[in-house]
């Protein structure tokens, strides 16, 4: 493959930010773009200079200068898109959470096989640079063993940060479409895959409680929320994300009005990533303890928009280079049962074995 053609498919909020590495990626072109809102797809096609836009996603599978699908529908439509782009040849990069259920991940990632297609499921926490760099500090030993990772998110004030139509809000509050609460089940993905990615253990236990606060007619949000859990081994280790919902409080951000921020403990030292969509002070994004002293970070890019441009980059170099691109679907299935215990446990207030949700 010497340039990668991208379908785009769903024109909705998030494709704001998952265009950027397709646009800036000189062996990549968004093509084709797909909505059921035809002049919203027409305006798209237009800004991202794409030759086609369509309404209909079998004709936008139809046309051979796509060859890889990029799915930004909601989370109820995902296997069914996945299926069919994979069905027509075409590779599939699929917005986290990639489906609702266990069963549905699984048709996709056995469509996926029969078809000989790559299947990246986009999880951009993994490549929002303040993580990566964690991550690799962690790797290079400057906290020791990673033993126990603290996230937290606080929401803030409703209509700050980015503007959200309508529609979007009501199928992410609407558990059938969702899969789950908009804040523990879809943005949760992000950070039940945050306790998996700094501390490599299996996580085997689960506890949640998940509270639901009206914010008006039909207007349901899950927090404040804690949920805990266990990393299976020798020795005891837990960690932890809480979720605060502080719908007074001014967030600053370009993007979501949410502040992210996750400690990591080491058996020698702590690492702090103060920053993710929002921005509510003006922290260093990493910080680093050890041995008696604390070491600021300010030469990472933090924007967090960033993630998203780094993992369509990534994706579209792992197809040219015949390589794996992540979150891998072994890796994803792992993050979604997560989530899907920790939704189960708050539901029948006790604690859930992940090998209870593992089918
Ligand atoms: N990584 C992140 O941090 C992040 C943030 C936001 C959203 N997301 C994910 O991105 C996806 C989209 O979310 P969003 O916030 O952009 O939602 P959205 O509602 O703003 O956009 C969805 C778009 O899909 C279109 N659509 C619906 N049905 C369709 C169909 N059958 N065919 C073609 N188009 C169809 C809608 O018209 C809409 O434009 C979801 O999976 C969501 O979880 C990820």
């Amino acid at each position: 493959m010497k340039e990668v053609g991208i379908g785009m498919l769903g024109c909705g909020r998030i494709a704001d930010l998952q265009c950027l590495g397709y646009l800036e990626h000189p062996r990549a072109k968004i093509v084709a773009v797909c909505d059921v809102d035809g002049e919203l797809a027409r305006r798209r096609a237009e800004e991202w200079g794409a030759h086609r836009s369509y309404t209909d996603l079998d004709r936008m599978l139809a046309d051979p200068e796509v060859d890889a699908v990029e799915i930004l529908t909601p989370h109820h439509l995902h296997e069914d898109h996945a299926r069919a782009a994979l069905g027509a040849g075409k590779h599939v990069s699929l917005q986290k959470p990639p489906t609702r259920t266990l069963e549905e991940l699984d048709r996709v990632a056995r469509a996926a096989e029969e078809a000989g297609r790559v299947l990246r499921i986009f999880e951009n926490f993994m490549h929002y640079p303040p993580h990566v760099r964690a991550k690799q500090l962690i790797e290079e030993g400057a906290i020791g063993e990673p033993i126990s990772v603290r996230l937290k998110t606080a929401a803030g004030r409703i209509g700050d940060g980015w503007e959200i139509q309508p529609q979007t809000q009501a199928w992410r509050m609407d558990p059938e479409t969702c899969g789950g609460g908009p804040t523990t089940f879809d943005h949760g993905y992000h950070c039940y895959h945050m306790g998996q990615y700094f501390v490599p253990a299996e996580i085997d236990r689960v506890h949640a409680f998940i509270h639901w606060t009206k914010l008006g007619e039909k207007q349901w949000i899950d927090g404040p929320a804690l949920i805990s859990w266990r990393y299976a081994g020798l020795l005891p280790r837990y960690g932890s994300w809480e979720v605060i919902a502080s719908l007074g409080m001014r967030v600053r951000s370009k993007y979501y009005a949410s502040d992210d921020r996750t400690e990591i403990h080491g058996t020698e030292g702590l690492i702090w990533v103060n920053r993710c969509a929002g921005k509510l002070l003006d922290e260093p994004s990493l910080v680093l303890y050890r041995d008696g002293e604390t070491r600021a970070f300010h030469d990472i890019e933090a924007d967090w928009g960033e993630s998203f441009r780094l993992g369509g980059i990534d994706f579209v170099d792992a197809l040219l280079e015949g390589r794996t691109p992540r979150q891998t679907v072994a890796e994803a299935r792992k993050t979604l049962a997560f989530a899907l215990a920790a939704v189960r446990s708050a539901a029948e207030g006790r604690e859930v074995s992940l090998a209870e949700v593992v089918t």
